[in-house]
């Protein structure tokens, strides 16, 4: 599983026990498949880091290749210690690799950075000292702040999705993310203290987004880096890392009962789209429209259902099968609406409200039983 190559600070072993030295810094490199950058990854990170800081630097590695031989064999040529994490299961992908390599990690600091050289190594110092000079826990590369750029980010279209991507995550965490420009990099440095792996749950390539919002370091600072062209090899993401992404932000944004029940409502209101389109469309074909009132809403229970399976209780749906998740959903939906109008008839007659009051009274207290019972009735065991 594991495999460490002493480097001249002595033994594995002795390091693993000891209390980290300040300013020492752990590199961690997840790897997949990138035999043909590993060389020129260490010669220049030897290169870049000045005798004076101690550095030690841990792969953890998924490869179906012979990137951890070479990797070993790299390890002989350089001056810190190397050690490679083989995982022979590799869940949560980059991110579930990182989460491993701080597990390792053993330095005041942690960098983590790509295996490919996008990631400049002349910036591990800096990131380190930008770290010390303040009282900062988090030190983000970014692509975004002046003297940045993402130059090695290769066509139009991968730079409008990384937009787009960047746009909606900051939109989604105005909070946690306030000061990072650039919460997709995947160049950053933190400090051990300020991060506690059994907090993180990742889920795919934004290791730094999983990071800001669920250690909530306490004070962030930026540093401007030029986001290179791959050394050798190719880019390991994929569409589906795309969709694991949307299932990520989901994850981190229903993470608190509040939040969860405001993304409840969200999608909730959404419904109101398919809803008013399938009257529209039923009442044209000449249908009466009460029932056809009836047959539009379980369109809109549909849409609502399939959005919040998949971003809302998406961790929750072990205890039932779908259909039965489907039913149960269904029944609530509809119970609602069938609660409302008498709810509304004794909140006029028997309170004395005006209706609009009594509607708006009305809607809260049924969206809010109703998100209840949902995730009582549906989504729990
Ligand atoms: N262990 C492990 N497991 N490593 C992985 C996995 C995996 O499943 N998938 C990718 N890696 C490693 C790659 O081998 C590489 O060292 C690093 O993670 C980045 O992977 P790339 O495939 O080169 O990613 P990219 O260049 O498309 O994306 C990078 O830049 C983005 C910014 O545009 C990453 O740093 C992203 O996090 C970043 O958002
Ligand atoms: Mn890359």
């Amino acid at each position: 599983y594991e495999s460490t190559v002493p480097g001249e600070l002595g033994d594995p072993a002795v390091r693993a026990v000891e209390v980290p030295e300040p300013g020492a810094v752990t590199v961690v490199v997840p790897t997949f498949n990138e035999s043909a950058n590993i060389r020129e990854l260490l010669r220049r990170i030897t290169e870049s880091v000045p005798a004076r800081l101690p550095c030690e630097v841990v792969f953890v590695d998924d490869s179906t290749d012979d990137t951890p031989e070479v990797i070993r064999d790299a390890a002989r040529d350089c001056p810190y210690p190397v050690t490679v994490l083989h995982r022979d299961v590799p869940t949560g992908g980059l991110g579930g690799a990182v989460v491993e390599g701080m597990r390792a990690a053993t330095s005041e600091w942690i960098v983590v950075m790509d295996g490919d050289l996008q990631h400049p190594p002349s910036l591990v110092p800096e990131l380190v000292a930008a770290g010390e000079r303040t009282p900062a826990g988090l030190v983000v590369a970014s692509r975004y702040i002046k003297g940045g750029s993402r130059a090695g980010l290769a066509g139009g279209y991968r730079i409008a999705v990384s937009r787009g991507a960047t746009w909606l995550t900051k939109a989604l965490f105005p909070r946690r993310l306030r000061g990072i420009s650039d919460p997709m990099s995947g160049f950053f440095a933190i400090r051990r203290s300020a991060v506690t792996a059994d907090v993180l749950k990742p889920l795919g390539y934004k290791i730094l987004l999983e990071t800001a919002v669920r250690a909530r370091p306490r004070q962030v600072t930026e540093v401007p880096f030029v986001f290179q062209d791959r050394f050798a090899g190719e880019s390991k993401s994929s569409a589906k890392e795309g969709m694991r992404f949307l299932r990520h932000l989901a994850g981190l944004r229903t993470a608190s009962p509040v939040a969860r029940m405001v993304v409840f409502g969200l999608i909730g209101a959404t419904g109101f789209l398919p809803n008013l389109t399938a009257l529209w469309a039923l009442t044209s074909a000449g249908m009466h429209y009460l029932p056809a009132e009836i047959v539009a809403n379980q369109f809109g229970v549909a849409w609502n259902f399939l959005l919040i399976e998949h971003l809302c209780f998406r961790d929750r749906r072990r205890y039932r099968h779908w259909w039965d998740r489907a039913g149960r959903f269904a029944l609530l939906a509809n119970a609602d609406l069938v609660l409302r109008i008498p709810l509304i008839a004794l909140l006029v007659g028997r309170a004395g409200l005006d209706a609009l009051t009594a509607t708006a009274l009305a809607l809260v207290t049924t969206f809010v039983l109703r998100f209840v019972s949902t995730e009582a009735l549906v989504y729990l065991p």
